[in-house]
């Protein structure tokens, strides 16, 4: 594939690598081809072979622009306007622009949007060569349709209706027209519409030219209707559609654009002219078997009927009975499949209504085909087009440069991320773009495949001999110990195992192609069989690689990794090494969000041993699927409450039950369970609180505490509660939210003190912002109390010892190292560069690594950058001390005077900061203590159309950075409770590992209003320059969406009068949004089922 030969064969790699699918855009160049429509396109190199590329020009990020000689505006304004993070996947965010631009030179928001979603020649308007790719289609069709008579155009519309949310813009423009038919999956939409638009192939082989139909029978594989061995598709016939004709495409799918369709189906009917009379009758389903499937004899049964009302019901029985899904079926959601079977019918029968209505106004001398009686505003609002507008984003904050502050101190200012041009040039370099050394050895793993089993042996023989394998590595290669850690949480974490298996996916050796025997054991799964889950989450972090250089001289060894917490992955116990002897690296991560705390260490240790066994070095990078296996995610939760609570809604007391899966090993759960008690007070005071917590032990990968530790579910879980207290009180949810919230100065129910008053401020602000008593339904409002850090001194000991380290050189520039890891959080750009008062242009952040700070611990608890940024301050105060007195002597002198004349006095001109880290001393046992260093506050409000947020910042260090962390961070919620959902068979394998199955956020799941405010005039006393942490907390108000859904389908059962005690699990899928309505389709196929 094409992204391969960039990296080896020339030796680019600007061009980066995520999920290797097609679903993440990282990979996207651009493929020129000679073609007087389109000259252009964005395609994605992961996917794309290169001998398709015969005549085509490929550019890359590095062609576009990089920091030497020129950056491209396109680059410059992405940089400056923030518009990265961690910037893994920014080149292909910028040659998906670039693509555009070269073919429009001035795009509508509407293609910029398209562009950032994710050969042939036309013969004649009708006839489309099969390789002509998607996009080519579409743009062919907008070209055409509007040339044409409108009753001729209905087919192209409805394959248009289809061609603005199949995949993204790059796959549209790799995949071909004659491949989408030919592969004929399930999930492949323009083959039904096709096929009842009644598509012809032209197909040709050695033996000659002929056409066949493209109908049910092609798509179901019948060897009659198919294409015979050498058999090519030339070109697709889509005739016009006639005046009598009716057809429409449908589609349901996870998220609005660039998710493969649940079900989807095309339908088309005809009627005797003037009557209402059914003449002809197609209905095709796609998603629901391996193949498309037609309900072909319920459309027979249907013919001679007529269009009204007891024909849908006939309609829609027939259909659940031919279109039949067992409850084993393939892809799950079975209820909520046959829903959308009868609910696209009822559809297709109110748009059949609505045209034929218009028709017979607008046109009356067609008399055709009927007339109906006019339908009801509630029918005409079920035929609504859910579309997006173009978000609009607001960031609100108060600049707290004061005149006096001097021009180069960057405290407070919107200051671009420090990497943010190489991100948009593709020139920051993460571990994947590191060129491999001599001798270098790539490392795969092989895991488990049964959930719960004992390794009988291991035989590697097979796998030594196929060429190019060296050798396979297990426990037995492994010279010190095989897992226990230092860390609490990793106790029983095996790197490699040897006896018992506990989870599918748990590592058994490296390399390739081993037989493994295996004895069954019983695999436990649930937390309990009867419990259901009420999170069922994991992460994404597109970039995680790990490659390991391995020096034989004096056993050192030096290992460049993609972590949250470098101390973590040195490999002492296993390698029966000595710190000292083992360098770690990062220069930059890729995201983490928490994931690259503890399981980096797993990696590395595998690769140390590779590299130890073999003398070479490793290099081991994770595959999309092997990564999600393997890493784990949120810790599914599941919680019981009871509550007490007045008739105002004031909550008196709650007895809470949380339990979390912690998979099969303890991993970080031991960590995660005690927090809970803390977090789960979030801003309510209750008096009598009792909160228990349980681990539980499962056969399923260990998870790990992502952002939020725990709050994402604790939060949602109190929440919950609320809205239910409001629902028996009959309240406002709001009202009850305030009747409950913490007032003034307070005491926490782990006896912490704080003031609320910024939470008030927060709260009424937000309030006030979206005219919220206005709406009436859909609409949530969300207060959110969220702790800094951890509650323990030696996690806050970022900087424990040596923890920063500035050298200042002859010239006057300065090299500034500290514990902390850049994430694409911006940490190196918000490092106190005001102590030393020179202009950024003098200082330069190398990378982390414990060659220079020795015992760091984690970048995470959003404290990352107010305990380097003490440790930095630290080391400037010492260094100004050594300069002090030179300065006295030359008061007029300029900085570089000052460093020339400390290194003529042998002045030292490096020194090490440290800063201790916050006192947290909770006792859990005595509930005294001081459990954190401080409190976030900050409410969200979301509605159909938009989101507002109120954040309490306080003084941020960079606003710029800090409100892209906080709409990333409330995207990422969204993301949570709305969206990723996933699966485990009841074997315990897990069945959604890659972008096609695991959904997350997309650009069309952005607020259309999306409006952050940063409360003005707030102080905080206890963090550098009066700043807050921010990062992890602002996940949690991603719920307000949650709540806001949650809000809306209560006003739906309120409507048909059922009952308001439901409970929505998270996250809140399409799915689960539609089985909760409970509408007529839902209860229709449940009725159904249960006379089956
Ligand atoms: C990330 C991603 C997201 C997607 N999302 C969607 C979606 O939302 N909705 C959707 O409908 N589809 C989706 N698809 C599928 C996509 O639309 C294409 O159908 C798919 O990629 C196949 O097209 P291709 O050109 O890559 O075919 P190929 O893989 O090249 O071909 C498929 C098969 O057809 C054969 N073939 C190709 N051309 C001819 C010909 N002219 N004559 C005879 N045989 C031929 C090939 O030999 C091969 O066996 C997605 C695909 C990806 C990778
Ligand atoms: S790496 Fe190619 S699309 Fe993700």
């Amino acid at each position: 594939m094409l992204k391969f030969f960039f990296f080896n064969a020339v030796h680019l790699s600007g061009t980066k690598y995520g999920c290797g699918v097609g679903g993440c855009g990282a990979c996207t160049v651009m493929i020129s081809t000679y073609d007087p429509v389109t000259k252009h396109r964005p395609a994605n190199s992961c996917l794309f072979p290169i001998c398709s590329l015969h005549g085509a020009a490929v550019t890359t990020v590095e062609e576009v622009g990089s920091i030497k000689p020129r950056i491209h505006t396109i680059q410059e304004r992405l940089a400056k306007c923030n518009g990265s993070q961690c910037g893994f996947c920014t080149p292909g965010k910028v040659m998906s622009i670039y693509a555009l631009l070269r073919n429009h030179a001035e795009p509508s928001m509407e293609k910029i949007i398209a562009a950032l979603d994710g050969r042939f020649q036309t013969v004649n308007w009708l006839v489309i060569g099969a390789a002509c790719c998607l996009a080519q289609l579409r743009d062919i069709l907008m070209k055409a349709v509007p040339k044409l008579a409108e009753e001729k155009t209905k087919i192209y519309q409805a394959f248009l209706q289809h061609l603005r949310t199949l995949a993204g813009e790059q796959m549209r423009s790799m995949a071909s027209l004659g491949g989408h038919i030919v592969s004929r999956a399930s999930t492949r939409e323009l083959n039904p519409i096709s096929s009842v638009g009644k598509s012809v192939l032209n197909l040709a082989s050695e033996d000659g030219k002929r056409q066949i139909l493209l109908n049910d029978q092609f798509l179901a594989g019948c060897e009659h209707a198919d294409l015979k061995a050498k058999e090519v598709i030339v070109s697709v016939l889509i005739p016009y559609s006639m005046k009598d004709d009716f057809i429409s495409a449908f589609r349901q799918a996870e998220s609005q654009k660039n998710a493969l369709s649940i079900v989807n189906s095309g339908m088309r009917i005809l009627f005797s002219p003037g009557t209402d009379t059914i003449v002809d009758l197609s209905i095709l389903y796609g998603g629901i078997g391996s193949t498309i499937l037609s309900a072909r004899k319920s459309c027979e049964k249907l013919i001679g009927r007529q269009w009204n009302d007891q024909m849908l019901n006939e309609a829609c029985r027939l259909v659940l009975e031919e279109i039949f899904l067992p409850p084993s079926a393939l892809g799950r959601k079975v209820e909520y499949r046959r829903t959308l079977l009868v609910s696209f019918l009822f559809r297709f029968y109110l748009e059949v209504l609505h045209g034929s209505d218009n028709i017979a106004l607008t046109s009356p001398s067609l008399q055709y085909p009927f007339r109906c009686a006019e339908l009801s505003q509630e029918k005409m609002s079920a035929l609504g087009m859910l579309q997006s507008g173009i978000a609009q984003g607001v960031q609100i904050y108060q600049l707290r440069c004061v005149c006096r502050q001097p021009p180069q101190d960057p405290v407070g200012r919107p200051i671009m991320h420090q990497s943010g041009i190489k991100h948009t040039t593709g020139e920051e370099v993460y571990i994947d773009d590191i060129r491999p050394v001599d001798g270098e050895l790539s490392l795969a793993l092989v895991t488990n495949i049964k959930a719960h089993t004992k390794i009988m042996s291991i035989n590697a023989s097979e796998a030594l001999q196929v060429p190019g394998v060296v050798d396979v590595v297990t426990a037995r290669d492994v010279p010190g110990e095989n897992g226990k850690d230092e860390q609490a949480y990793a106790e029983d974490k095996v790197f490699l195992a040897s006896g018992g298996v506990v989870c599918v996916g748990q590592i058994i050796c490296a390399v390739v192609a081993v037989k493994i025997v295996y004895e069954d054991l019983e695999p436990i799964l649930t937390i309990e069989v009867t419990i259901c889950l009420l999170f069922n989450n994991r992460f994404r972090i597109l970039e995680l690689e790990y490659l390991l250089d391995h020096r034989r001289e004096d056993k050192e060894m030096d290992v460049y990794v993609s972590t949250q917490h470098a101390t973590d992955v040195q490999v002492k116990q296993t390698l029966n090494l000595q710190y000292n002897k083992i360098m770690c690296h990062m220069k930059c991560v890729g995201g983490a969000f928490g994931g690259k705390i503890t399981k980096p260490l797993l990696f590395a240790v595998i690769a140390a041993v590779a590299a130890n066994k073999t003398g070479h070095a490793v290099c081991f990078a994770l595959e999309r699927n092997m990564d999600m296996l393997i890493t784990g995610r949120w810790h599914p939760f599941f919680g019981k409450y009871k509550v007490g609570f007045m008739n105002d809604g004031r909550i008196r007391a709650a007895d809470f039950q949380c339990y979390i899966n912690g998979g099969c090993t303890k991993d970080e759960f031991e960590s995660v369970s005690p927090s809970l008690i803390p977090l789960i007070g979030q801003c309510i005071y209750i008096l009598n609180l009792l909160v228990r917590g349980h681990a539980c032990k499962t056969n399923l990968p260990s998870n790990t505490a992502f952002r939020g530790f725990e709050f994402p579910q604790a939060g949602l879980f109190v929440e919950t509660c609320i809205v239910a207290v409001a629902t028996q009180t009959d309240l406002p949810h709001e009202k009850v939210r305030e009747i409950n919230m913490y007032k003034r100065v307070n005491l926490t129910s782990f006896k912490e003190k704080f003031d609320a008053e910024n939470l008030w401020k927060c709260w009424e602000e937000c309030l006030d912002k979206p005219d919220y008593y206005s709406k009436k339904k859909g609409i949530a409002i969300i207060p959110m109390k969220f702790s800094v850090g951890f509650n323990a001194t030696y996690f806050h000991q970022v900087t424990s010892s040596n923890q920063s380290l500035v050298h200042i050189y002859i010239d006057g520039s300065v090299l500034v190292t500290h514990g902390g890891i850049e994430l694409g959080q911006g940490i190196h750009t918000k490092m106190s560069h005001r102590e030393l008062k020179i202009p950024l242009s003098y200082i330069h952040l190398c990378e982390t690594s414990t060659t220079t700070v020795t015992s760091g611990k984690y970048t995470a608890g959003s404290t990352g950058t107010e305990i380097n940024a003490r440790a930095v301050q630290d080391v400037c105060q010492i260094l100004w001390k050594h300069l002090d007195p030179i300065q006295r002597d030359n008061p007029n002198g300029k900085w570089e005077d000052w460093i020339s004349e400390g290194h003529k006095q042998s002045t030292s001109l490096s020194a090490t900061g440290y800063f201790k880290g916050y006192v947290t001393n909770m006792n859990q046992d005595t509930e005294k203590g001081h459990a954190f260093p401080y409190f976030r506050f900050g409410v969200s409000c979301s509605e159909n159309i938009g989101t507002d947020i109120v954040m309490d910042a306080c003084f941020t260090i960079n606003p710029a950075i800090d409100i892209g962390q906080i709409e990333g961070a409330f995207i990422q919620g969204v993301g949570l409770y709305t969206l990723e959902e996933i699966f485990f068979s009841p074997e315990g394998e897990q069945l959604t590992l890659g972008p096609d199955t695991y959904k997350i956020p997309a650009i069309c799941d952005i607020p259309e209003q999306f409006c952050v405010y940063l409360l003005p005039n707030s102080c905080n006393s206890i963090a550098i320059y009066s700043s807050k942490g921010v990062g992890e907390a602002r996940f949690f108000l991603g719920s307000s969406v949650f709540f806001a859904i949650q809000d809306a389908v209560a006003a739906a059962r309120k409507e048909r009068g059922l009952p308001m005690d439901f409970t929505p699990n998270s996250p809140l899928t399409v799915e689960r949004i539609c089985m909760a309505c409970d509408d007529v389709f839902t209860e229709m196929v449940r009725l159904f089922s249960s006379l089956l």
